[in-house]
C-alpha cells in the first residue's frame, strides 16, 4: 500500500514536471508589458525576457531607469513612462502599448511596480500613509490591469500579479500587507472570469528579497518617521524601548535576512510567461517556503503565540 502511494506522488511529479516544461510557441512575436522596471525584479525580469527574444514593453516611474534600461538591451525593448497613481499617464501608457501591439494583442501583463512604507504599529500612522501605499499596490494595478485587459484578451494571454507572502500573513501594520492581501483576492474572481476568454492569471509571492524596497537604512528611516509623527499617547503606550526593539528586530533579524538572488522570483514570472501550463501560485525565497507558508496555514491561535513572542511588547501591556 505505501509503495503504491509512492508511486502515485512520483507519478504526479512526473506528469507535472513533463507539462511544466513545455514552452509556448513564437516567442519573438510575443509582447510583454512590465510595470516598475526601474529596479529590483521588474528591472531584471525586462533583460531576462529581452535575452529570451520576447518583445518587452518596459514601463519606468524615472526617465533615468528607462535610460540605463535601454542602455543594457537589445533594441527589441522599448520603454514608456508611467506614475502608476495617475489616470492619464496609465491611458498614455496603455495607447502606447496599443500602437505597438497591433492586432496581435498583448501577450502579458506584469503588474509589479509597487512600494512597502510608510509601515509599523498601524495605530501610528494615517489615514493617508495607508492610501499612499494602496494608491500604487492596489488600485494603480487595477487600473492598469483595466485598461490593458482588451489587448491581452486579443492574445489569449497572461496577467501576472506580483504579490508577497505577506498577501497571506501580515507581519507588520501599514498599508502594504493590506494591498497584497488585495491582490490575492482578485486573484480567484479574476482568474475564474478570464478562463472562458483563453486568459490565464498568476499569483507569484516572493519572501523578502534585496531589492529598492528592503534597502534598510529608508525603511529604519521610514518608521522612525512613522513614529515621530504619532500621537503622544500612543507614544506613551508602547514606550521608546518597543520602537528600539523594533527597529531592531527589522535591521538585525528581518532585512539581513533578504535573499540577494532576484532571479528566483523572475524565473517564476518568465515560467508563468512562457509556459504552456503556467502554475496559478508561484512561491519564491526561503522564508516564503519555510516561514511564512507554513505560519498561513497554521491555526490563529498557534500563529498568533509565535508571532506575539517575535515582536516587541508595549511597555504599558497588560
Ligand atoms: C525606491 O523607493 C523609494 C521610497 O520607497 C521611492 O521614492 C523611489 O521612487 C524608489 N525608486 C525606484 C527606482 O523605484
Ligand atoms: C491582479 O491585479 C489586478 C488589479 O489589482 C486584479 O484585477 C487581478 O484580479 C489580479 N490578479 C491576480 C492573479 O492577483
Ligand atoms: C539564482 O537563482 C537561480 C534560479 O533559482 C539559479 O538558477 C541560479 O544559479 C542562482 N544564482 C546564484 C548566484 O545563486
Amino acid at each position: 500500500m505505501w509503495l503504491c502511494l509512492a508511486a502515485l506522488v512520483g507519478l504526479y511529479y512526473l506528469v507535472r514536471w513533463y507539462r511544466e516544461r513545455q514552452v509556448v510557441s513564437h516567442l519573438r512575436d510575443k509582447y510583454v508589458f512590465i510595470t516598475g522596471c526601474d529596479s529590483g525584479f521588474g528591472n531584471l525580469l525586462a533583460r531576462q525576457l529581452d535575452m529570451r527574444g520576447l518583445r518587452v514593453l518596459a514601463a519606468c516611474l524615472t526617465e533615468k531607469g528607462a535610460e540605463e534600461l535601454r542602455t543594457q538591451t537589445s533594441d527589441r525593448l522599448e520603454t514608456v513612462s508611467l506614475d502608476v497613481t495617475k489616470t492619464e499617464s496609465i491611458s498614455a501608457a496603455a495607447q502606447w502599448v496599443k500602437e505597438r501591439v497591433g492586432d496581435r494583442g498583448l501577450w502579458g501583463l506584469v503588474n509589479n511596480a509597487g512600494i512597502s512604507s510608510p509601515f509599523g504599529c498601524n495605530e501610528w500612522l494615517t489615514k493617508q500613509d495607508f492610501v499612499t501605499v494602496l494608491e500604487v499596490n492596489l488600485l494603480g494595478m487595477i487600473e492598469v490591469t483595466l485598461s490593458l485587459l482588451p489587448l491581452v484578451r486579443k492574445a489569449r494571454g497572461r496577467v501576472v500579479n506580483v504579490s508577497s507572502v505577506v498577501g497571506r500573513l501580515s507581519l507588520v501594520g501599514g498599508g502594504y500587507s493590506i494591498s497584497k492581501h488585495g491582490v490575492e483576492a482578485f486573484s480567484d474572481s479574476l482568474r475564474r472570469e478570464l478562463a472562458p476568454f483563453g486568459v490565464k492569471v498568476v499569483v507569484i509571492e516572493p519572501g523578502s528579497f534585496k531589492t529598492n524596497m528592503t534597502n534598510t537604512e529608508r525603511v529604519l528611516q521610514q518608521v522612525q518617521e512613522g513614529w515621530n509623527r504619532a500621537r503622544p499617547e500612543i507614544k506613551e503606550l508602547y514606550g521608546e524601548k518597543f520602537l528600539s526593539s523594533y527597529l531592531k528586530l527589522l535591521s538585525e533579524h528581518v532585512l539581513p535576512s533578504a535573499e540577494e538572488n532576484l532571479s528566483e522570483v523572475t524565473d517564476c514570472m518568465e515560467h508563468a510567461l512562457t509556459a504552456c501550463h503556467p502554475r496559478t501560485r508561484y512561491s519564491a525565497g526561503w522564508d516564503a517556503k519555510l516561514f511564512y507558508l507554513p505560519m498561513s496555514y497554521m491555526p490563529t491561535f498557534l500563529a498568533d503565540a509565535i508571532l506575539t513572542w517575535i515582536l516587541p511588547r508595549p511597555a504599558k501591556a497588560l
